[in-house]
């Protein structure tokens, strides 16, 4: 039997209509626009409408309409929805069966939500990889969508600066014979000894929100920036080489890096890490800030949009999160 190969067929972004920048938060909160652009690199960021109609299962299904069209695909070719978030709609059901809904999909496809953070993205495609060279799925839409407005601490200028809210999807199926694009190889891994860096322990089935934690915002996201930023610059170049060990590359036949986007110190950080020139990372921070499980699909696909990555160039997704969880993926476009 030959081997399935995979690859990227389509991409899709949806970004919340209300852009909220550094200005903005200046009035409201003990901040400026240049400590913000010095130490992060962020300028702006997106905040989700809560009237409706941007809910990360809403900013997904207008993303997927864009990816599906991209990958010349009708809604039920999809035989699997995976779905990173740890903003979901709701608890129950899972975001993945209620975009399935949304988008009109009526074949009973698998229907999963992740919950690995920042990384969420690169795990979904990896997984979506496996699940296709397995034979168990041949289509596979996934999903970064969130909505994190909802969970910082607005009064907390360590935090609240660094968010935004966004959607992007990747569809992966199967690269036919003879088609140079091709997920080359994958990497993923996790390590809980690093929860305390990055975590929201309140909400959950141990400590659920009482009116205590409302009162004393002691139910947003928490994070240690400094050990974050630390592990983060090692991790994440760390997934680099490893992915291109795995597939007998070099670092001269990579075309783009797009690292997860949490502050331009990491991500340049990473580069010299590396030892990739910054020409060669996909950088979109300034407008976004940290969209969690969407940047990297929302980065990769404004890079291909503008025409810097196309068809045939060698790409590493490359990300890092709460968990600690982190994975990369080689690819060629
Ligand atoms: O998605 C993955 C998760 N995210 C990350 O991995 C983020 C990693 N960490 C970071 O990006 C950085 O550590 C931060 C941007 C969060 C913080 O940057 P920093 O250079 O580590 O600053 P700091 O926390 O050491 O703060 C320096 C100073 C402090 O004042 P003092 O103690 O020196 O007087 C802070 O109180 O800056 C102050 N500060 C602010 N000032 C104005 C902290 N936040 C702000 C703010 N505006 N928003």
């Amino acid at each position: 039997m030959t081997e399935i190969k995979t690859k990227i067929l389509g991409t899709g972004i949806y970004l919340p209509k209300k852009v909220v920048t550094n200005l903005d938060l200046e009035k409201v909160i003990d901040t400026s626009d240049q400590w913000i652009f010095e130490r992060t690199g962020i300028r702006a960021r997106r905040i989700c409408s809560t009237e409706g109609g941007e809910w990360p299962t809403d900013m997904a299904m207008h993303a997927s309409w864009k990816a599906l069209e991209t990958a010349r695909l009708q809604p039920n070719d999809i035989d699997m929805i995976i779905f990173a978030s740890v903003t979901p709609d709701q608890k129950l059901p899972n975001s993945a069966s209620l975009l399935q809904q949304k988008l009109g999909i009526t074949n009973n496809c698998a229907c999963m939500d992740i919950a690995v953070a920042c990384s969420g993205f690169v795990y979904g495609v990896n997984m979506a990889n496996s699940f296709i060279k397995t034979g168990m799925a041949k289509n596979v839409l996934v999903v970064g969508s969130e909505m994190l407005s909802r969970e910082v601490d607005w009064n907390d200028r360590t935090i609240c600066i660094l968010f935004g809210d966004g959607c992007g999807v990747g569809i992966v199926g199967r690269s036919e014979e003879g088609d140079e694009s091709q997920i080359l190889s994958t990497h993923l891994g996790s390590d809980g000894s690093g929860k305390e860096f990055f975590n929201q322990p309140v909400g959950g089935a141990v400590e659920p929100i009482t009116e205590t934690h409302i009162k004393e915002g002691t139910h947003f996201m928490r994070m240690k920036g400094k050990e974050m930023f630390k592990v983060a610059t090692r991790t994440l170049a760390d997934n680099a080489k490893i992915v291109l060990e795995r597939a007998g590359m070099t670092l001269d036949q990579v075309d783009w890096v797009v690292p997860h986007q949490a502050n331009i110190r990491i991500i340049e950080t990473t580069a010299n890490l590396i030892g990739i020139s910054m020409d060669k990372v996909i950088v979109n921070i300034e407008n976004y800030g940290n969209t969690s499980a969407a940047t990297v699909p929302i980065a990769f696909h404004e890079a291909i949009e503008s025409g810097k990555i196309k068809r045939g160039d060698v790409v590493i997704l490359d990300a890092f999160g709460a968990g600690l969880t982190f994975g990369a993926t080689l690819l060629r476009y």
